[in-house]
């Protein structure tokens, strides 16, 4: 399950109702996807969207996204700290950034443009959708792995435009779960 934490009001989110219910007044839908999976580590991309495809293809008719890749992040991917440094400074996409989570976790921090900025660590099973133009940045946890499944509606909306926002991003990113730092 996520985990939603807004630091400026000491408040921390698990239960996943509530969880949608606050992110939605930012216009970011949260849901969970309960099935099972039986995925090795090993599973390829396709074996991931054809064991996924059910819980896909119903978020294409609703979303009117037309196509859907896999992401697959570990430690030992190449580049990792200059893929990294592109996402963990505030910004933001010309396209929605959807996300079904299916290994691993990850930290999304959100600034909305009233209200203060409040994280969501994302998990397995979890699926969020960060509508376009909203202001994000992301970190992966410890454990720095995470395979999602994205959801486009056109590749070429995404490119990240940076904010000169000046927020605060130097801190160590908390994550609960296995991974938490205190
Ligand atoms: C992205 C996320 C990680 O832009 O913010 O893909
Ligand atoms: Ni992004």
């Amino acid at each position: 399950m996520a985990t939603v934490t807004i630091p400026e009001e000491n408040r921390t989110l698990e239960n996943p109702e509530e969880i949608s219910e606050f992110l939605s007044q930012f216009g970011i839908w949260y849901r969970r996807f309960e099935g099972s999976d039986d995925l090795s580590d090993e599973a390829t991309n396709e074996e991931i969207l054809e064991a996924y495809s059910e819980p896909i293809n119903k978020l294409k008719a609703e979303g009117g996204y037309v196509t859907a890749d896999v992401i697959n992040i570990m430690p030992t991917t190449p580049n990792l700290d200059m893929m990294l440094a592109k996402f963990d400074k505030e910004h933001w996409h010309d396209e929605d950034e959807v996300r079904f989570i299916v290994k691993g976790s990850g930290l999304f921090h959100i600034h909305p443009d009233k209200g203060p900025v409040f994280r969501i660590e994302v998990v397995k099973g979890d699926m969020i959708n960060v509508p376009r133009g909203t202001h994000h940045w992301f970190h992966l946890c410890t454990e720095r792995t995470i395979r999602a499944i994205r959801l486009f509606q056109d590749m070429s909306g995404w490119t990240p435009h940076y904010t000169e926002s000046g927020t605060d991003q130097s801190f160590q990113p908390l994550c609960f779960g296995p991974n938490y730092i205190p």
